[in-house]
C-alpha cells in the first residue's frame, strides 16, 4: 500500500484526513516515523509554511509526505491574521480565547465582515512538489456563538449557513470546511 507521512501529530487532523483519503493510502503521523523535532514554520505565507514543513520531512527521511497550513483571512483587516492566525494575540503562543477576543475587538467598528479560511497542503511525492488549496468563504460573527469545534469556530459563519462552525458541529463542518476541501483535492490526486 502507498504510504504517506503527514507532518503533524494532531489527532483530529489525522482522523479527518484518513477518513477522506480512504483505504488506498496509509497515512503516517510524525510519531509513527519517530520524528519528535520541532519542525520550523518561519515562512511569511501559508504556501511557504506548508512547503517548508513537507521539505523538512522529505530532506531528513526521504519519505513521500505532506504538510498543511491554515489561515483566517479577513478582508477589512487586509487579509490578517492570515499566516499569523495561530499566534494572533501573542507572538509566542496559540491562545484561542485571546485570539478570538482580539479579532472581535478589531472588527467592532467594521461593516465589512467578510472573511475566509484558507488551507494549503504541500505534497512531496518522489521529490516533486504539488500544492492543493481549500477555501471556505464566510463572515465574522458579532460575538462568539456555539460550543463545538476549536480555534476560531465560534466566530466564523460559513456562507449560506447563518450559523457559526461551532454551532454547526463537526459533521457539517467536515463537508464544507477549508481543510476538508484541500484534503479532498489531495485525495482525488492520490486516487486518480
Ligand atoms: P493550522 O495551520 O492548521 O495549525 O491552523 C492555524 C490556526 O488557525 C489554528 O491554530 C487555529 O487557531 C486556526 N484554525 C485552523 N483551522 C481552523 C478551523 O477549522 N476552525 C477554527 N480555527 C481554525
Amino acid at each position: 500500500m502507498k504510504k504517506l507521512v503527514f507532518a503533524t501529530n494532531n489527532a483530529h487532523k489525522l482522523s479527518e484526513i484518513r477518513a477522506i483519503i480512504g483505504a488506498r493510502v496509509e497515512v503516517l503521523s510524525l510519531a509513527d516515523i519517530g520524528c519528535t523535532d520541532d519542525i520550523p514554520e518561519t515562512a511569511d505565507t501559508l504556501d511557504g509554511n506548508a512547503r517548508q514543513k513537507a521539505r523538512y520531512i522529505f530532506n531528513k527521511y526521504g519519505l513521500d509526505c505532506f504538510a498543511d497550513d491554515t489561515g483566517l483571512e479577513v478582508r477589512a483587516l487586509n487579509g490578517q491574521p492570515g499566516v499569523h492566525t495561530a499566534r494572533y494575540a501573542y507572538p509566542d503562543r496559540n491562545d484561542t480565547e485571546a485570539n478570538t477576543a482580539k479579532l472581535l475587538a478589531e472588527m467592532k467598528k467594521k461593516s465589512d465582515r467578510h472573511a475566509r479560511f484558507r488551507t494549503v497542503i504541500a505534497l512531496i511525492e518522489k521529490g516533486e512538489e504539488h500544492l492543493f488549496e481549500g477555501i471556505v468563504e464566510g463572515e465574522i460573527a458579532p460575538e462568539k456563538r456555539g460550543e463545538r469545534g476549536f480555534g476560531y469556530d465560534p466566530v466564523f459563519i460559513p456562507e449560506g449557513t447563518g450559523q457559526t462552525f461551532a454551532e454547526l458541529g463537526v459533521e457539517v463542518k467536515n463537508t464544507i470546511s477549508h481543510r476538508a476541501r484541500a484534503v479532498r483535492k489531495l485525495a482525488d490526486y492520490l486516487n486518480a
